[in-house]
């Protein structure tokens, strides 16, 4: 990836990447210009507020917690990375309110998990899971019965986003025919069809798996009534959330024999660690596969969360961008050449950019280019203008009643 570097007549940024994060990303920031640390674990609350000073990239993983403790004692954070897909450990909305911008990777693993559900689709109405254990334990059972291709045979996705819509077109490649239900209007990817309701989805397929997202409305989305719903030996899935599907029901109906077959990656429980034991109504079942939350975890993923996250970290450093951010406006402006940039977060109140701009023009500042954007109670500007920064000038914008944070970008 080609990356703009950093001015090197100042004195280098510095970023702290914990929990082991992929060395791609450290090798995009360390190759634009930034000092970077690495560490293998998780910092404690304690030893972040001492470790941040000085820091002006943050990168994580799900084991470190950024609180508003956290964030109080990290005056130099301008951003934080979260190497995953998750972002419920940090603080969101307290790190916007100190002007910390927060990104993710909301689809590097997306792959990752369409081709696992291909693999336990194929694996499951080939029997697989049974025919393996089978032979393990000594047992020669060659036969043909209940062994199906998946050539025609129809899939309802549940949730058409980017996982949804992704299996969608592999799907149509092997040869089945696609169905799928979502809550929002979705453009539907070669020959799939859009059913209206979930339970029209269900009654026409053979094969159901969800890819919802965890909103909380989503508990208990599928139980006894769903699976009552879908054919006889079906085959079901679920590598989304695990509170998603009453477990003692998915139970009842694959002992009933009502469902053929079933794949589960989420459980509405996770062990939190190696050790732990893991408890699930679902152990010991004929023809049903268990994964410990791995629909995404491949080195390929990691490898993509690391260079895009990095990316997006360095693009806010110098230029501004908050176009996938998950806490700050979103806005993303193309740089006019020969330009300085300043960018300016603050309380979204009525007026802030008459007064930004008038407070400019009293410098004999030019606007270039300039773009807003604004989320809840944040506003946030990028604008362009045609001289050098003067001091005078930041601090009179700093001192703004609503000023939050107001930053120039670098180069
Ligand atoms: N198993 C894993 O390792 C793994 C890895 C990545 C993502 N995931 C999970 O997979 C799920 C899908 O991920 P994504 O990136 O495609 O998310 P996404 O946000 O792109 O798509 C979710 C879709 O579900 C739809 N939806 C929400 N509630 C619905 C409902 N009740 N009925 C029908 N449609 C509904 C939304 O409108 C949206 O289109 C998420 O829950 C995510 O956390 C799991």
């Amino acid at each position: 990836m080609e990356v703009l570097t950093l001015d090197t007549t100042k004195p280098p940024m510095r970023a702290l990447l914990l929990e082991n994060i992929h060395p791609d990303a450290t090798a995009l920031l360390t190759k634009a210009g930034y000092e970077v640390e690495t560490r293998k674990g998780a910092l404690s609350e304690d030893e972040l507020i001492e470790a941040l000073p000085g820091f002006s990239l943050l990168g994580i993983r799900s084991r470190t917690h950024i609180t508003e403790r956290v964030l109080a004692g990290a005056p130099d954070l301008a951003a934080i990375g979260a190497f995953c897909i998750g972002v419920n450990q940090i603080d969101l909305a307290a790190a916007a309110h100190r002007g910390v911008a927060v990104f993710n990777a909301p689809f590097s693993n997306t792959r990752s998990v369409v081709e696992l559900v291909l693999a336990e689709i194929i694996s499951l109405a080939r029997r697989l899971p049974e025919k393996n254990a089978k032979l393990h334990a000594g047992e020669w059972d060659k036969s043909a019965s209940g062994s199906h291709e998946v050539r025609g045979r129809r899939l309802g996705i549940v949730g058409y986003g980017n996982i949804g819509a992704q299996l969608s077109v592999l799907a149509e490649n092997l040869g089945m025919s696609v169905y799928f239900y979502d809550i929002a209007d979705k453009l539907a990817m070669g020959n799939a069809r859009r059913c209206g309701t979930l339970t029209e989805l269900l009654e026409s397929v053979e094969t159901v798996t969800l890819h919802v997202d965890g909103r909380p409305g989503n508990s208990g989305l599928f139980g006894d009534a769903e699976f009552a719903a879908m054919q006889p030996r079906s085959l079901f899935l679920n590598l989304s959330r695990g509170f998603v599907v009453d477990h003692a029901a998915l139970r009842r109906n694959i002992e009933a024999g009502h469902l053929a077959g079933a794949a589960v990656d989420v459980f509405p429980q996770e062990p939190r660690s190696r050790g732990e034991e893991f408890r699930s109504d679902l152990r010991g079942l004929p023809n049903v596969i268990l994964t410990p939350h791995v629909g995404g975890s491949t080195e390929e993923a990691q490898q993509d969360i690391g260079e895009f996250v990095a990316g997006k970290l360095h693009d806010y450093v110098t230029c501004g961008a908050t176009a996938l951010s998950v806490n700050l406006p979103r806005v993303a402006l193309p740089h006019t050449p020969g330009t300085h940039r300043l960018v300016h977060l603050h309380h979204n109140v009525p007026g802030v950019l008459a007064s930004i701009n008038q407070l400019l023009a009293e410098y004999g500042a030019n606007i270039e280019g300039q773009l807003l954007g604004t989320r809840d109670d944040l506003g946030y500007v990028l604008t362009d203008i045609g001289i050098e920064y003067p001091d005078d000038m930041l601090a009179s914008l700093r001192s703004l009643d609503v000023t939050i944070r107001l930053r120039t970008t670098r180069p």
